[in-house]
């Protein structure tokens, strides 16, 4: 079937059987133009929360999809490519903090969306990157563990300084290896050009940023000044919507390091099967899913 053609199934499937499609930041533009909502995981989080439809497409990767699973338990969530993870998310595991929680009752732990339903199950509270600098600081509590992300986490504890902050070692394996030389070319390439980073970048380039923020959040950021040349630090994926959004403006990719595989993995063909075939269904166990909700809930009060 060519790329029209399948668009068109796409379309017309998406009437057909009541579905949505949301798509991150992340995927590939063909993806993205399908989509009925792009966006951070914020965005797509409360996305799934809101639409009545009863079938959710999610065009990321797996904790987005359990997510919007746990949030909205009676609709049915499919992820088009079942081999898409994060490898942050696995760096944390319920068994780790179960036994972190045992030998420090008195600390609270937010754990960020990247992870999975068992740990968002033994957490207090969740964030996303756009949110949790609002979410650490309006927490009540003292001490602090934040899992998995070492970076977004030492970002936070920089600017919340009156709260113990606690850091897991995560971290991204597409922000965490962008290099402090890399910031050096590509800023002697293009002096006096606005750097926007993802706080997942590792604390040498966020030194080096102008400005800090989630994918959406860097997308608006841009779309929005007045300037016409940005340096973006975060995850090629994001250059679509910068580029159709901003035709007269330049973005250059921090480092050509940045793409990350797990997002590239969802194709067009992908999508198309997964609405036909309603595939592949992704399932919470009842009892996790009871209290991941609380975390995510938590987080959505506070966002
Ligand atoms: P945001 O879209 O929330 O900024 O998250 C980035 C990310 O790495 C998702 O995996
Ligand atoms: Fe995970 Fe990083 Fe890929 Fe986001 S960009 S899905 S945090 S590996």
């Amino acid at each position: 079937m060519n790329q029209k053609l399948m668009i068109e199934e796409i379309n017309r499937l998406k009437k057909e059987k009541d579905a949505i499609i949301l798509a991150h930041n992340y995927q590939i533009p063909e993806v993205q133009e399908v989509a009925d909502v792009v966006g951070d995981s914020l965005a797509l989080s409360k996305a799934a929360a809101e639409v009545d439809n009863n079938l959710i497409v999610f065009c990321g990767v797996h904790f987005m999809a359990e997510s919007a699973k746990i949030l909205s338990p009676n609709k049915k969530v499919l992820l088009p490519a079942i081999d898409a993870g994060c490898p942050m998310a696995d760096m944390v595991t319920a068994d780790d903090l179960r036994k972190y929680k045992a030998a420090n009752p008195d600390v609270k732990i937010i754990c960020y969306v990247n992870s999975s339903a068992e740990v968002k199950a033994e957490c207090d509270i969740c964030c996303t990157s756009s949110n949790a600098l609002k979410i650490v600081q309006n927490i009540d509590a003292e001490k602090i563990l934040f899992v998995p992300d070492q970076n977004l986490g030492s970002y936070i504890k920089n600017k919340v300084k009156d709260k113990d902050i606690e850091l897991w070692a995560g971290f991204c394996i597409t922000h965490h290896r962008v290099k402090s030389e890399e910031v050096q070319k590509v800023k002697e390439a293009h002096p006096d050009v606005e750097i926007l980073a993802h706080p997942e970048c590792n604390e040498e380039v966020i030194n080096h940023a102008d400005f800090i923020g989630s994918t959406s959040q860097i997308i608006d950021y841009a779309s929005k000044s007045d300037k016409d040349k940005f340096i973006i630090g975060t995850e090629m994926g994001v250059l679509h919507k910068l580029e159709k959004d901003n035709p007269d403006k330049k973005f250059y990719l921090l480092s050509t390091g940045l793409i990350c595989a797990n997002m590239k993995k969802t194709k067009l063909q992908d999508v198309y099967q997964a609405l036909k075939h309603e595939k592949h269904e992704i399932h919470v166990d009842e009892n996790i899913r009871i209290k991941a909700l609380k975390s995510l809930d938590r987080m959505l009060e506070l966002s």
